[in-house]
């Protein structure tokens, strides 16, 4: 019989395919303990993912879509994590400050974003690091994970034809540049960034809060 709960949880195909990768960059940056904050977790697959593959990671989930956030709970509940990972908060990037519980904030070590800010508006990406920059501490990371241009162009034929089908769904959307996200993270006080290339032509960067802005 179909729970109530099981009829919550959504399934995003992608993440199938890239929760292995992703995962393996990931074990290279997190440290043995701490919080990570999931921005735009989306079905929470990826979330029960890391924080089964992390246990010692508090992994903190989120996504501003309240369907989503049923989702992610029912998948955390599926997958017997209640008692390991807090339930997904509500959290929209382009809200001026995150609703974030205290024992989140004091061992926050990084904060991660997989597929938003091409499906989002530029001021999502500006926000977010704005906001990143803001509650995390000194040597926190920001990590996204997704499609960039590079130099100008687009690394494949597949990411311009992506980037053409995401403009037609909404002129806002799009393929961000690589040296334009650095910049924006750059003037918040984000630096030394690190980029991973992963399957299916995406990056992985990750981006320090620095001491100096
Ligand atoms: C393409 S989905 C990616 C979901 C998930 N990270 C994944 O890779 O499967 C984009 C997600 O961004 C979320 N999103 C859109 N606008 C947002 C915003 N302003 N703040 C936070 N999340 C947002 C959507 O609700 C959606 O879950």
């Amino acid at each position: 019989m179909v729970s109530p709960a099981d009829q919550d949880r959504l399934y995003f195909p992608a993440t199938e395919r890239n929760r292995g990768p992703i995962g393996d960059v990931l074990a290279e940056m997190l440290p043995e303990q701490g919080s990570a904050l999931e921005i735009a977790s989306g079905s929470g697959e990826h979330a029960v993912t890391f924080q089964r593959r992390f246990p010692g990671i508090l992994w903190q989930a989120s996504d501003p879509d309240p369907s989503h956030c049923k989702s992610i709970n029912a998948w955390i509940e599926h997958e017997s994590l209640s008692a390991l990972m807090p339930q997904a908060l509500q959290i929209d990037v382009l809200e001026p400050s995150w609703p974030l519980p205290e024992h989140l904030s004091v061992d926050l070590k990084v904060i991660v974003a997989i597929n938003l800010i091409h499906i989002a508006p530029w001021s999502c990406c500006k926000s977010l690091a704005k906001q990143a920059s803001e509650i995390l501490p000194i040597g926190g990371r920001l990590i996204l994970y997704g499609p960039y241009r590079r130099n100008g162009s687009h690394t494949s034929l597949s990411n311009e034809a992506f980037d053409q089908s995401l403009r037609e769904r909404n002129p806002l959307w799009g393929v961000r540049d690589l040296e334009a996200v650095e910049k924006v993270c750059f003037d918040v006080g984000l630096r030394n960034m690190y980029v991973h290339d992963l399957p299916a032509n995406n990056l992985m960067i990750s981006i320090s809060k620095s001491l100096h802005i």
